[in-house]
């Protein structure tokens, strides 16, 4: 077996294969024939320099993942080699300590879409069915950016159901074109790149520009957005923002799902609302929803409403009853807050409460050089630790000459020590500078969440 694979490589390094032909009878030799590349820390780095593309996953035999991905990904690896000997599938195995370096600085189980010989890597966002990373490889491998230049081609690639990008340029030249193409490869392991020079055979938006200019199709909130801002960064965050639904809904619809796993993978804070669909409250609900999830958009929050016909398997994970339903829960730095039975009006100040309020902090202003700052340092260390597992209190100290002081506070001499309770209050503290003191003062105080507070597994 080592040597028929041994076979194959040869003929990718020294024929690079411009026939499918000659590698399908080598093929047809072997039934044993392994159509992944098997790489280790002795031969990656030669190998992979002498290849524009490649697909590498690192894996590990006892990942439950990794095993069901294998036959897949063998069958893929097949069906590839048939359609262009260029679109070569890999494997490490970094089980083996020596290979771990391969994988990156982070040596995680992944795939990654190699290029240039190694020079530019990504990760793999495509899907792990056999027929599914077929697909994906050959759109990795082609153009970064599709040219559409029919409205046949238009009706192909944009058709209504998912999030694609089209540039719209008088010519494909200049620098506004070099930076869509930039954006194009830096984004092309989730999106789909368009470009044309006759905004006419788009189906949604003004068609009499004639660019250059950005619009992004998506299926829900606006269905498309158009931006003219150039600079490679704004258009990766144009697109990055519009990507993101007002609400994301989880309904067991295929399309939704790929904005499901947006939302569950982005760094905001989370709000989830669950609701039987077909239930009579429910349209009262999504309104109260959507109207508040216009109000905070862009603050760190993101919003998904999922119907509890399919997610039943998070409804048992949080430990909510039939008779608890609809409930909402917001994550937010590993804590996470849930309100059962929840009726429309009541979701925004419910909200409002733990986003903003939830919080009690202990603030300490101070000056580094200054004698009673640095006797009371390691007290405020000392407290700092003692509260590090409870997320409802924060002790924070302030460097007076570093910060702009916050106008709340008024600061007279120093050190100052003040408390915002969980409800809002602020009071300066004034009493002995011990942990015990600092201690009961906190608790006396702070304000305690009246629902319940979860602590359950973080995914749904
Ligand atoms: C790389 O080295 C490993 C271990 O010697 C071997 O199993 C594998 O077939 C080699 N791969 C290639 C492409 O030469
Ligand atoms: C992967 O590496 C581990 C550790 O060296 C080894 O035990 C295992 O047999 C290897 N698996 C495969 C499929 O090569
Ligand atoms: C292209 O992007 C660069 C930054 O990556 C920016 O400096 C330049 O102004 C952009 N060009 C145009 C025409 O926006
Ligand atoms: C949702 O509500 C509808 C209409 O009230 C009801 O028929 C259905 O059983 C409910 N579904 C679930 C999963 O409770
Ligand atoms: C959102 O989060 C980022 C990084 O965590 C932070 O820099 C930014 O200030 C936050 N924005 C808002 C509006 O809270
Ligand atoms: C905050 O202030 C209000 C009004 O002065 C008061 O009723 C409430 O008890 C205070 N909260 C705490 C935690 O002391
Ligand atoms: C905290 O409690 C003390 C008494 O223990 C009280 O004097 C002070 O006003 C309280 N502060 C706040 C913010 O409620």
């Amino acid at each position: 077996m080592a040597m028929s694979s041994a076979i194959s490589l040869c003929f990718v390094f020294l024929f690079a294969l411009h026939s499918s032909l000659l590698l399908l009878t080598v093929a047809g030799t072997s039934d044993s024939q392994e159509f992944v590349v098997e790489l280790d820390h002795s031969n990656f780095t030669h190998f992979v320099t002498n290849l524009d593309f490649l697909i590498v996953s690192f894996y590990s035999p006892g990942c439950g993942r990794c095993k069901k991905l294998a036959p897949e990904y063998e069958k893929a690896a097949y069906i590839l080699s048939k359609h262009n000997s260029h679109l070569v599938l890999a494997k490490v195995n970094i089980s083996k300590q020596a290979n771990v370096g391969l994988a990156g600085s982070d040596g995680r189980i992944s795939i990654k879409i190699v290029r240039d010989g190694g020079k530019n890597v990504q990760e793999y966002k495509g899907p792990y069915d056999a027929d599914g990373i077929v697909k994906y490889v050959k759109r990795q491998y082609g153009p970064a950016s599709i040219e559409i230049n029919t409205l046949e081609d238009a009706q192909i690639f944009l058709s209504d159901n998912k999030i694609a990008i089209v540039g719209i340029f008088p010519h494909f030249s200049g620098e506004e074109f070099e930076n869509y193409t930039i954006l194009a490869k830096n984004l092309r392991p989730t999106e789909e790149f368009f470009h044309t020079s006759d905004a006419k055979l788009l189906p949604q938006g003004e068609s009499s520009v004639a660019g250059p200019l950005m619009r992004v199709f998506k299926p829900f909130d606006e269905l498309f957005v158009d931006t003219q801002d150039f600079d490679v960064n704004a258009l990766e965050k144009f697109v990055e923002e519009s990507i993101v639904p007002t609400v994301t809904i989880m309904d067991g619809d295929q399309i939704n799902q790929r904005l499901v796993d947006n939302f569950m993978y982005n760094s905001n804070s989370k709000v989830m609302l669950f609701i039987n669909f077909s239930s009579e409250v429910a349209a009262s609900l999504k309104y109260k929803y959507h109207e508040l999830a216009e109000l905070y958009k862009g603050d760190n929050l993101s919003f998904l409403m999922a119907d509890i016909g399919v997610s039943s398997h998070a409804i048992k994970q949080y430990g909510i009853k039939d008779d608890q339903i609809p409930f909402v829960i917001l994550l937010s730095d590993g804590t996470k807050y849930l309100k059962s039975n929840v009726e429309p009006d009541e979701l925004s100040p419910w909200l409002k409460k733990y986003k903003f309020a939830f919080i009690s902090f202990l603030l300490e202003f101070y000056a580094p050089s200054h004698k009673v700052c640095k006797e009371l340092a390691s007290v405020f260390e000392d407290l700092a630790i003692s509260y590090q597992r409870d997320p409802d209190v924060i002790i924070a100290k302030f460097d007076i000459f570093a910060n702009d002081i916050l106008h709340d506070f008024e600061i007279w001499k120093l050190p100052t020590v003040y408390f915002k309770s969980a409800d809002g209050n602020i009071s300066q503290y004034i009493g002995y500078a011990t942990k015990e003191d600092f201690r009961e003062f906190i608790e006396k105080n702070r304000s305690k969440p009246a629902d319940e507070q979860l602590d359950v597994k973080d995914e749904l």
